[in-house]
């Protein structure tokens, strides 16, 4: 097991011994989840705060639950009913936190660097507090990419999935890469395993510069990362395709003719996976905008479309996360 993180805030610098590290961890919590008694004392005794300073629905739900599971205590935040309203700092609320004895904080913030600054700070102060992004600004959701990367490999080899199972499969993610913190996240899980993925979105939601960041990375890691400014290419012969909601609220300018002409050229149908693998299935992180980015009935389509997977694991790899970030034991 290869793991020496207190805190997951990017998987810019994760390494392939990482990737299987979390996939393993995960799948022991998965049986565990499949157990009569879904529940390890594991993190008991221990607090772990969700501090979401933006909406959530699945994430937010999905590490409490996994804290749950682990048997250690939550606290909830919700930045509107909270005292931010009343000008705290959001360093001072994480402070607050801290002094109620907080052992692991998930932070969501619309500012990309927030989980990082937190995270500095409690090294700063050297309280050895653990500090998981749950999704910042446009820059990164790990455990989302890890939960994708953890759905894709069970479905490949549920007694073991690996990241090496990846190695040469084709992996088209389309839609609002540039506001997206999964793409970004998913690019480096993807990449980083072996894939060979490829981008597909119209010119203003994916500008030919996009792909630049990965050049910082591990050059001892080959990525192969390509774009498309249309969607066949990227979807000829694909083993995977992702697909992302239009992230209106971030989008700060006229990007787009229209949400009509949008599903005509690169929402996904069942028709167009015509031009993939036989054996393709389908992801989205949700939320789900139906209908516009992927077709309502491929959206509900039982074998193709792996989005209730995606949950499930989203429990067992959270699980995974805080267990390893707590240096606890599987039980
Ligand atoms: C994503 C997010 O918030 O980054 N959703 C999620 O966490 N499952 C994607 C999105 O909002 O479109």
């Amino acid at each position: 097991m290869s793991w020496n993180r207190r805190h997951v805030l990017s998987l810019a610098d994760f390494t392939p011994a990482e990737y299987d590290t979390v996939l393993q961890t995960a799948s022991s919590f998965r049986e565990v989840l499949t157990r009569r008694t879904k529940k390890v004392p594991t993190l008991q005794g221990q607090v772990v705060a969700n501090l979401f300073f933006e909406p959530s629905t699945r994430t937010r739900s999905s590490f409490e639950l996994a804290a749950k599971r682990l048997s250690a205590d939550t606290l909830n935040f919700a930045a509107s009913t909270s005292s931010i309203t009343k000008g705290e700092t959001i360093l001072d609320t994480a402070k607050t936190y801290l002094a109620m004895g907080t052992d692991m904080m998930v932070i969501r913030h619309k500012e990309a660097g927030v989980p990082q600054a937190i995270a500095d700070e409690m090294d700063r102060l050297d309280v050895k507090v653990g500090v998981l992004n749950a999704g910042d600004g446009q820059h990164e959701h790990p455990s989302q990419a890890l939960l994708d990367l953890f759905t894709i490999c069970s479905l490949m080899d549920v007694e073991q999935p690996r990241s090496t199972l990846l190695k040469g499969k084709k992996i088209a993610i389309v839609g609002d890469i540039l506001h997206s913190r999964v793409a970004r996240s998913n690019i480096w899980s993807l990449t980083a395993s072996g894939a060979e993925v490829h981008l597909a979105a119209p010119p203003t939601l994916l500008p030919k510069e996009f792909a630049a960041f990965v050049k910082e990375s591990d050059p001892s890691i080959s990525r192969q990362l390509f774009i498309h400014w249309t969607l066949e290419p990227a979807l000829i012969d694909a083993d995977f395709v992702m697909t992302l909601r239009l992230q209106k609220e971030r989008m700060t300018s006229h990007l787009l003719p229209s949400l009509r002409e949008y599903h005509q050229q690169f929402g996904i149908t069942r028709d167009r996976l015509k031009l993939c693998q036989p054996d393709v299935r389908v992801l989205h992180p949700g939320p789900v905008n139906r209908g516009v980015e992927i077709s309502s009935d491929l959206m509900d389509d039982p074998v193709l479309s792996l989005i209730s997977q995606q949950v499930t694991s989203g429990v067992a790899v959270r699980m995974a996360l805080l267990y390893l970030m707590g240096g606890g034991k599987v039980g």
